[in-house]
């Protein structure tokens, strides 16, 4: 069975990349390549494009892609009912695509052979000098209000017409595994949400690299992109409040996978997260079925709009 070692990127349309491109330099993410019909960003990590949008006139996600080892794992995949054949990704660092469909109808992609770009610099965190542990001797801390370098896509939520299916679905095609649970309280619960993970290789993994919410209206619900630390957080919203950008909701604390979190839209709309000292975990993880209230979901800090769980 194939099993994905990465989330690849995150792939929208949207009718005026000038406009994608100058929130995201506001948001943290460089410009990869350009051309007259695509936008390419990346982090300063060695991943060529975390997030891509194709111009077109309405903005609608097009698909999340992970990633896999080895062309004989999009080979495989590309066998599934509904599955495209492989294709080359002409994108930065190239690549082959397989397009998707999970059991619902939503699109999503496999890729591999993605060539890695070199690291882009990017800020050492400063140790923290906690209550009881102080780290940070005779050096005091300086953070800019700036737009905070994003290092990596983390995770992406999609809403999905089959809950069950489409998590059966990941777990046995791209080997996905189950952090946590949303659910509604009952004996038992129903469970209307699903937290997945990497299979990974015995290292410690991201509690999530995608969230699967059922939904009568499938689509993206956000993606998210981790940050240094708590002052690229906040330095950051500082700036995009400076820069007139649409706060979502932040600065908080989240429940499941901790990360602390700060959400902005796009200028088309599009949820898009900064999140910092998340949980990372290994097998031996406890799922749980979290049946607590929407306002419980954040620990501390801004509570989400009413929207927001829509
Ligand atoms: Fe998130």
């Amino acid at each position: 069975m194939p099993r994905a070692i990465g989330l690849s990127r995150v792939i929208y349309q949207a009718p005026d990349l000038d406009r994608m491109a100058g929130f995201m330099a506001d948001f943290g993410l460089a410009v990869a390549a350009r051309t007259a019909d695509a936008l390419y960003l990346r982090g300063t990590g060695t991943a060529p494009c975390i997030h891509a949008t194709q111009r077109g006139a309405e903005p609608r996600f097009i698909a999340g892609a992970f990633q896999f080892a080895a062309r004989e794992d999009l080979d495989a995949l590309a066998a599934v009912p509904g599955s495209s054949a492989p294709e080359r990704m002409d994108a930065p660092g190239g690549g082959l695509l397989v397009r998707m469909r999970l059991p619902g109808g939503e699109r999503i992609d496999a890729v591999c052979d993605v060539a890695e770009a070199a690291p882009l610099p990017l800020r050492a965190p400063p140790p923290f000098n906690a209550g009881a542990d102080k780290r940070r001797i005779d050096r005091p801390v300086r953070p800019r209000r700036e737009p905070a370098a994003v290092l990596r896509i983390g995770h992406f939520v999609q809403r999905v017409r089959d809950h069950d299916a489409t998590v059966a679905w990941l777990c046995r095609h791209f080997g996905l595994v189950p952090s946590d649970h949303l659910g509604i309280p009952g004996d038992p619960p129903k469970v209307i949400g699903t937290f997945l993970r990497l299979a990974g290789d015995g290292a410690p993994v991201d509690h999530h690299s995608m969230l699967v919410l059922d939904s009568s209206d499938p689509g993206v619900h956000h993606c998210s992109f981790e940050v240094q630390d708590v002052d690229a957080i906040m330095a950051a919203h500082e700036y995009l409040v400076e820069r007139g950008h649409v706060l979502d909701c932040g600065v908080g604390r989240h429940l499941l996978g901790s990360q602390i979190f700060d959400y902005w839209r796009d200028p088309f709309g599009f949820r898009v997260e900064h999140y910092t000292d998340g949980d990372v975990v290994t097998a031996a993880h406890q799922p749980e079925v979290f049946t607590g209230t929407a306002g419980e979901t954040t620990q501390w800090g801004m509570k989400p709009p009413p929207e927001f769980f829509a």
